[in-house]
């Protein structure tokens, strides 16, 4: 196969753990024998600096010609620290979303039987949990009209039906290749556009009778999650609640870094780690690479419905863990942790003489 690829390191970290996984990703088209065609774009603060705009018109043609995006991270705590800025890193990856039509953020909630004293969660809670939460990620408060003065500011919470069918569409199609049990996660007592989401998703589960779908207001959903993580199977929900339950769920995961995501919908996906830019251990070479390399096994298996070299990294995943390859985040006590090129190089390795 061919496979065309735009590779967006971003700011912070994401250079770093990009390259990890765009070496693994070289070795799995060394082994299966896969032509691998990449060029690097600009985003975010970086991009800022350079040319003015965090998603410039350049990057996005870049995207728009490739068969999937491989991206970093952005943010700068120059901006974090400035309200008044007129542009920020995180515009560029709102603009990026919206343009490619990326409406559903694929981000698997797993747990590593290795890591499992990671979590702050009792053991027998988070051993083998195992679900999906699928975020709407082009709707809700981060697009709809805003407004900002200094006496008053709000952001709109819109969402139409239209929206609402494609998001539960994906999700019934997730849950039916799991345990067919899907929830719906909304604030249906308080808020319109959840009104909205739980009648259209009561309308749709009148004909998915394969499934199992239940409804959970949002502020029951994040306690449950982590009363009893093994309860979910799929989890859908609408932008601003999926962003804070996803990070709620890298607690039953043991770290940030080692959650994927994948993002899908009208034109090229793009694969990306839940975590942000962490600038403070910028060019430290410390860093987890996994959650970036378990993003690019998300894209051999979506976007190229390449499942053994999707298997291929994930095993050697969980390998480089048994063998303690790992970095400071989630290194067991007493071992020196290791660097993030040492850990991309070990997965590489395991590849290659697999
Ligand atoms: C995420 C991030 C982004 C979001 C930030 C960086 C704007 O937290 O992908 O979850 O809120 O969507
Ligand atoms: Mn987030």
């Amino acid at each position: 196969m061919h496979i065309k690829l735009a590779v967006l390191p971003g700011d912070g970290i994401g250079p770093e753990v990009v390259d990890q996984a765009l070496d693994v990703t070289k070795a799995i088209c060394r082994k299966f024998g896969h032509q691998l065609e990449y060029a690097y774009a600009i985003c975010g603060a970086h991009a800022i600096n350079e040319v003015g705009d965090p998603y410039p018109a350049e990057t996005h043609r870049h995207c728009m010609e490739s068969d999937a995006v491989l991206y970093g991270a952005v943010g700068d705590p120059r901006f974090d620290n400035d309200p008044t800025a007129k542009v920020r890193p995180e515009n560029g990856l709102m603009a990026m979303r919206k343009q490619l039509g990326l409406f559903a953020n694929i981000r698997p909630i797993q747990t590593f039987d290795c890591l499992v004293h990671k979590s702050p969660l009792k053991d027998h809670l988070v051993r083998g949990a195992d679900f999906i939460c699928i975020r709407e990620l082009t709707g809700g408060m981060y697009f709809g009209e805003k407004y900002e003065s200094d006496d008053m500011a709000y952001d709109t919470d819109i969402y139409t039906r239209q929206e609402i069918e494609r998001i539960l569409k994906v999700a019934y199609d997730y849950a039916r290749q799991r345990s067919k049990h899907l929830t719906v996660v909304d604030k249906a007592n308080v808020l319109a556009s959840s009104r909205l989401w739980r009648k259209v998703a009561q309308e749709m589960a009148a004909h998915e009778s394969d499934i199992t779908t239940d409804y959970m207001f949002v502020d029951n959903a994040s306690m449950r999650m982590i009363q009893e993580p093994k309860f979910f199977d799929v989890m859908v929900t609408e932008n601003t609640f999926g962003d804070i339950l996803t990070d709620e769920g890298s607690c039953i995961t043991g770290s940030m870094g080692l959650l994927p995501s994948a993002s899908i919908g009208t034109y090229t996906s793009v694969y990306e780690p839940i975590h942000g830019s962490w600038p403070q251990a910028a060019g430290k070479n410390i860093a987890n690479p996994l959650a970036t390399i378990l993003s690019a096994a998300m894209m051999f298996d979506y976007s190229f419905h390449l499942k053994d070299e999707a298997q291929l990294i994930r095993l050697a995943v969980d390998a480089s863990l048994q063998q303690n390859i790992r970095t400071s985040d989630i290194q067991v006590e007493g071992l020196t942790p290791c660097t993030t090129t040492d850990v991309g190089a070990w997965i590489c390795r395991y590849i290659d003489q697999y």
